[in-house]
Parts: structure tokens; C-alpha cells; sequence
């Protein structure tokens, strides 16, 4: 089964030889070919270059005259299972009260905990698939989907369930993560203790012993998990053999992207609160740093600095945290216009960080994030466009015109 896409106007993130990131200056190098052709086979990239090499080949034909094609978004950081929304939590923030307001008043992560102890399996499988599809139809090919609205041995496991049946049935490439400390739940408020102990001797060894997720992850920030705690559930991780992405310096400087590097995350994500230590500690590693715009931009919260991070050598990733407390949408395309309006990003570190570097972020960038001869052929064809800036300078529009899974 061959497909030859043709009269390219632009094939974009062509890397000859796979790259795993792309970091500092090389961010605003985007390589394109122009007027080209990309020849997909068996669900792989097969071959691709200039329309004056393109080979002759019977198999289903696509003409993209007008058209961009690009490697699929890979969305490193999303909560896509969960059970009923939070708009009144909206109405809320719109009359002044914070995120951690909020939460303190028993809403947020610990509302959609709530709803989803009530929720049986299937309907969240149903509600995760339509909200896949519609990734997918702005252009996203990969995902990683977090647990942390179960905050229960039974809630984690049926969140954790519902991925490995999405990972089954869906032809996006999936990641699956262990978020059990996402927040302390009412029942523990008073007893951290009591709660890192389900979590690290109850909730873990089932879990990675019937290989329910790839990654763990732990919410350190002011009001949830201290450094000392994450450091706690990582060191139990390891164990296991989860390697951390975690959740970091959203609403503080909580020590956790310095806990994140020292047990060597594959991801620190979200980084509002990022100063020249925090820099200074990811520069050393390999740890990706992933900023997530659209909950700063929802939360009202002060923009992490990603010009400084990339201006210092860092690579960066992007993600769109989809949630439904603090960035109640997935689409990627709007998470790129976020990056360079509100991050002043340049379009071409926007789509680097939302492709190669957001692969790494997942665990992906071997198979994914790349137009390289061997990889998966998880590609977007655009609708026409002027340029390829076009794509975030059309906010919240949707660009892409036909999504190729495979
Ligand atoms: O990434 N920061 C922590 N967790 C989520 C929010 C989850 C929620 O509010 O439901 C986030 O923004
Ligand atoms: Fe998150």
C-alpha cells in the first residue's frame, strides 16, 4: 500500500539523518523542501525530495499543489481521560479567584477526582476517543495521556485501563503516564504520608507490575508536592522503572525542575517560575524542558521565559496540557500561535518545538517528529496557504486539511 503525495509546495522538517532535539540557535532553522513530493509505504516515509525526482508509481496519488505537508504534532503533556467539565470553575476565575483558590476550596483537580470516581470505564474511553479525534483533526499524531483524576487505587488503575484500551484501538502513537500524585486527595489533605504510601506501595507495584504506564509524573509546585516528595515517588519510580516527567514550577520555585534533573526526567513541564539556576540545571542534562502556553494563557499566569531558555542553548518542547481545569483544548495549531505571541517565539522554534522536540519529550523521536526516510508516516497536508507562517499567524484557525495516521 503505497501513497505518493505530490507538488508539494513546502515539505517541512526534512532531517536527512534523524536529530533527537533541536536546541538554542539551530531552533530557528526549519529545513523545507520546496516544490517537492513525499512517497509513503507500508504506513512508513519512504522516500522524498524535489518534484523533478519524484518516482512514477501507480498506488493512491494525492496532488498538494498550494499545500505544506508536515510531520504530525506530538502532543508530550495532555490529561485527556476525565469526566465532565469546569466551567463554573471558569465563571470563577473570571470574578477573581486563582487556580489555587480554587483548589483549596475543594474544585479543581480534586472536582474532576470526584467526577470520575462516578464515571464507569466505558464513558471515559468514549469522551477520551472523541477528544483524539478531535487532536487529530488539528493535525496531532502522537499523544501522551496522564492519570491524576483517580487519586484511588481503583480511580488511578480504570484511568490507566482506559489508556492501554486507547493505545489498542487507536492508530495514534500513545504514551501512558502515572500521575497518582497530581494532588493530595480530600481524604489525605492532613495525611501526606498516608497518601505517599498507597501511592508508592500500593498503587506503583500493580501498576508497573501489569506494565500499565511508561513514565510517572508528580505535580511539584506550592500547594501540592514538595521537592521532598516528588523526590520520594521518583526514587519509588525508579524502582519500577518509570523514568519521571514531571510537573514543575507552574506556580513557584518549587525545586522541582532541580529535583526533575537530578533523577534525570525525560520532561520538566509547564516552567512559568524559571530562573538562571533552573537554566543552568537543564542545560546540563537531558531533560527536556516543555512549556505548555495555553494554561498561561487561560490561568492568567506570567509566561515562562522561553526566549531566555532557548537564547541560553536549551531546546524547548510544547504541549497543550489538555485539561479540563487549566487548558480545556488540544489543539496544537493554537498552541504554536500562544508560543509566538505570547512566548515570542519565531514560527520556526514554534514548529520545531512541537514536533522533534516534543517527540523526545515522549519518547518518540526515533519513530516520530521528523520527515526522515524510516519513520512512522504520521504527516498533515495543509489547506493552501502563503506561507508557512501563515499557519500561526491564523490563530485558532484550523490550517490542516487532511491528517495521514500511518
Ligand atoms: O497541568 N498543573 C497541574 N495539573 C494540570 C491541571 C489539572 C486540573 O486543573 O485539572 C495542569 O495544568
Ligand atoms: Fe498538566
Amino acid at each position: 500500500m503505497s501513497i505518493l503525495i505530490k507538488n508539494i509546495k513546502g515539505l517541512v522538517q526534512v532531517r536527512d539523518t534523524s536529530v533527537s532535539t533541536v536546541r538554542g540557535a539551530d531552533m530557528k532553522q526549519l529545513p523545507v523542501i520546496d516544490n517537492a513530493y513525499l512517497l509513503i509505504e507500508d504506513g512508513k516515509i519512504s522516500s522524498y525530495g524535489a518534484m523533478t525526482e519524484a518516482p512514477d508509481r501507480a498506488g493512491e496519488v494525492i496532488d498538494a499543489s498550494g499545500r505544506y505537508v508536515l510531520p504530525c504534532w506530538c502532543d508530550s503533556h495532555t490529561h485527556i481521560i476525565y469526566a465532565g467539565s469546569r466551567e463554573g470553575e471558569f465563571v470563577d476565575k473570571i470574578n477573581g479567584l486563582s487556580y489555587e483558590e480554587i483548589a483549596k476550596r475543594g474544585g479543581g483537580i480534586v472536582n474532576s477526582a470526584k467526577r470520575l470516581q462516578i464515571t464507569d470505564e466505558d464513558t471515559l474511553f468514549e469522551s477520551a476517543w472523541a477528544r483524539l479525534s478531535e487532536m487529530e483533526a488539528f493535525g496531532t499524531g502522537a499523544v501522551e495521556i496522564k492519570s491524576g483524576y483517580g487519586l484511588s487505587y481503583d480511580g488511578e488503575i480504570k484511568m490507566l485501563r482506559v489508556i492501554r484500551r486507547l493505545k489498542e484501538k487507536s492508530k495514534l502513537t500513545l504514551k501512558a503516564t502515572f500521575l497518582g500524585a497530581h494532588a493530595y486527595p480530600t481524604e489525605f489533605k492532613q495525611d501526606h504520608e498516608g497518601y505517599i504510601d498507597l501511592l508508592i506501595n500500593k498503587m506503583l507495584p500493580h501498576i508497573a507490575g501489569e506494565g500499565l504506564a511508561d513514565y510517572i509524573d508528580v505535580f511539584c509546585d506550592r500547594g501540592f508536592f514538595s521537592a521532598d516528595e516528588t523526590s520520594r515517588i521518583l526514587d519509588a519510580g525508579a524502582k519500577h522503572g518509570l523514568r519521571p516527567k514531571i510537573h514543575a514550577n507552574e506556580l513557584d520555585y518549587s525545586g522541582g525542575i532541580e529535583t526533575g534533573v537530578k533523577y534525570n526526567a525525560l520532561s520538566v513541564d509547564h516552567l512559568e517560575y524559571t530562573g538562571d539556576e533552573q537554566i543552568a540545571a537543564l542545560m546540563a542534562s537531558g531533560t527536556m524542558p516543555t512549556l505548555l502556553p495555553s494554561t498561561a494563557f487561560f490561568l492568567g499566569l506570567h509566561e515562562p521565559p522561553a526566549r531566555r531558555m532557548i537564547d541560553a542553548g536549551l531546546p524547548v518542547a510544547l504541549a497543550s496540557d489538555y485539561n479540563p481545569g487549566s487548558s480545556p483544548s488540544g489543539n496544537m495549531q493554537f498552541i504554536l500561535s500562544l508560543a509566538c505571541i505570547k512566548l515570542k517565539m519565531m514560527p520556526e522554534e514554534a514548529f520545531n518545538a512541537a514536533t522533534i522536540n516534543s517527540a523526545y519529550a515522549m519518547g518518540v523521536e526515533q519513530q516520530l517528529g521528523s520527515i526522515t526516510a524510516g519513520k512512522k508516516a504520521n504527516i498533515f497536508i495543509t489547506k493552501p496557504m502563503p506561507s508557512l507562517t501563515y499557519m500561526p499567524y491564523s490563530f485558532a484557525n484550523n490550517m490542516v486539511e487532511q491528517v495521514i495516521i500511518s
